[in-house]
């Protein structure tokens, strides 16, 4: 598949680096190709930095990991989304987030021409994006969403990276939902002190 990663820190540079080694042609998009957030290891691993706009044309889905103050800016520089997939890995944290905005995916599909907004990637850690498995098995990852096309597609690559079951939670009105289970990982992981070395995963008595 032909992913642009818009956002090349933490997350960002983790998914792009664990898609690409996954099979994925990834096309880094950056507001500088001279000096941008994870150059050592996106440069280390052979990926190739774009501008924003470039990066995007090049690929049919974007991978969009800015933080969440930034999220309609980021959402209107990535030029023509039209008929591409977009996964937003962003949260709202601590009420930190697209001014007038309840989350960032509701910002992200306000600002872009396509409908194919889903979140993903945004409930845990990207520690654990890097190495989704545990001693018990692989961890499990969330989606949700209106579009099918973009929850299937975030799902084959969370799948491609490693991750154990994929949850769906839902359509667009849960938006907020999925980024308040982020939360949870959040204040378990730091507020709580637990660490990153953490993840959530569900159990069922009969699948
Ligand atoms: N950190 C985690 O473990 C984690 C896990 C799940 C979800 N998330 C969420 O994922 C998002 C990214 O987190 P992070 O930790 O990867 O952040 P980060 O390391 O601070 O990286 C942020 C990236 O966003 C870019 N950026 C900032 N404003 C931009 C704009 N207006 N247009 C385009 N690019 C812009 C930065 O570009 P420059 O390189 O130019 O500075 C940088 O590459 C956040 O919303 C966070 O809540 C984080």
């Amino acid at each position: 598949m032909k992913i642009a990663v818009i956002g090349t820190g933490n997350v960002g540079s983790t998914l792009a680096i664990a898609l690409q080694k996954a099979g994925h042609q990834i096309h880094p998009g950056v507001r500088s190709t001279k000096s941008f957030s994870g150059m050592d290891k996106i440069l280390a691993a052979g990926l190739g930095p774009r501008l924003i706009a470039d990066a995007v044309g090049l690929s049919d889905v974007i991978i969009l990991s800015t933080p969440a103050p930034a999220a309609v800016d980021a959402a209107r520089e990535l030029g023509d989304t039209t008929g591409k997939v977009i996964i937003d890995t962003m949260n709202v944290v601590g009420g930190r987030g697209p001014a007038g905005y309840e989350n960032t995916a509701t910002a992200v599909l306000e600002n872009t021409r396509t409908t194919d907004v889903v979140k993903c990637f945004n409930t845990t850690g990207y520690e654990n994006m890097a190495n989704p498995q545990y001693a018990q098995g692989a961890i499990d990852m969330f989606i949700a969403g209106d579009s099918k096309r973009g929850k299937e597609i975030a799902a084959r690559l969370a799948k491609d990276i490693g991750f154990g079951e994929l949850y769906d939670l839902g359509g667009n009105d849960k938006f907020t939902l999925i980024e308040q289970l982020a939360n949870v990982w959040i204040d378990l992981a730091i507020m709580q002190g637990y660490g990153r070395d953490m993840a959530i995963k569900i159990i069922r008595r009969s699948v």
